[in-house]
């Protein structure tokens, strides 16, 4: 079988495929007619978050078998489309999870003590100790909207810190938010509570813009930490809300439009902390969603489940 593979994936995910005896074929930074000539003849696509899957590419793969998604959201490819040509779509859903959740502790340490912002003076020659005065995650509410695989782990780890959970999720139970130390209440309450707010929810109709101007007034002189999706959090009105101290900062690794745009207002304001898109991207996490991406695609093959 023939596996293209078209945004980079760990070497172990495409020995895999090989060891099995199929051709894996990597093509990086294709788009429009060289990403549906490369297709063309594909009986598996792998993907991550750069690759556009839409109806046009199950058109011209009349072959094509499964999309795998070397990671954890699939809102770059197409659903019903595959659905319609029947295709399947896997995800590897737990390869990344302690990557991001890391990340998240990252994002939250970065924001709360300003240390991309120190680094950046020191690399400029000054010493600015004088400027910059943190402030402490023990003690500190925090907010957590999506208490799904992510959010679990990175309400474990910030726990541990001392921080006081509360997490919004109408997807969860009361009881499984007990057993990580989180009290569920509504999105208000969350929101209300929380001094830092961490987003853990896929890109859908209901997350588009569900931290906007009324939430981030609501949150009063506190932190905003995305790592999940871009669009989750109106990022224009995070700009004013923290450019104007509404807000006391902000640690964004994910954005509605990727590549973040040169003339994106969030790169101007100086308590906003950004990172392009690296929650997943630790050695040991590219591993893991390779390898599983790999195990997919020959499942699929085999005609397993
Ligand atoms: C994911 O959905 O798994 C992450 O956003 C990681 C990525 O693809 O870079």
């Amino acid at each position: 079988m023939r596996v293209l593979i078209t945004d980079p994936i760990a070497d172990a995910g495409i020995d895999r495929l090989r060891e099995a005896g199929h051709e894996a074929v990597t093509a990086y930074d294709i788009e429009g007619d060289a990403l549906l000539e490369a297709v063309s003849d594909a009986d598996a696509l792998i993907v991550r978050s750069g690759t556009e899957v839409d109806a046009a590419l199950f058109e011209a793969a009349p072959d094509l078998q499964i999309v795998g998604r070397a990671g954890i959201g699939v809102d770059n490819i197409d659903i019903d489309a595959a659905t319609d040509h029947g295709v399947v779509v896997a995800n590897a859903p737990e390869g990344n999870v302690r990557a991001a959740a890391e990340h998240t502790v990252g994002m939250a340490f970065a924001a709360a003590r300003s240390i991309p912002q120190a680094h950046g003076r020191m690399a400029g020659g000054t010493w600015a100790k004088g400027e910059f005065l943190g402030t402490e995650l023990n003690g500190k509410t925090l907010g957590i909207v999506g208490l799904g695989r992510v959010g679990q782990e990175a309400a474990k780890r910030l726990g541990s810190l001392g921080m006081e959970l509360v997490a919004y999720d109408p997807y969860i139970s009361e009881e499984r938010a007990e057993q990580i130390g989180a009290e569920l209440v509504d999105l208000e309450e969350c929101i209300d509570r929380a001094e830092f707010l961490t987003v853990h929810v896929p890109l859908t109709d209901e997350t588009e813009g569900l931290i906007s101007d009324a939430e981030l007034a609501q949150l009063e002189d506190g932190y905003v930490i995305n790592v999940a999706r871009g669009g989750v959090v109106d990022e224009g009105a995070l700009a004013e809300a923290v450019e104007d101290g509404v807000v006391a900062g902000a640690a964004l690794d994910v954005f509605a439009e990727e590549p973040l745009p040169a003339d994106s207002p969030l790169r101007d304001v100086e308590d906003i902390v950004l990172t392009p898109h690296l929650g997943a991207s630790t050695a040991e996490a590219q591993e893991h969603v390779a390898v599983a991406t790999a195990e997919q695609v020959l499942a699929a093959f085999a005609g397993e489940p």
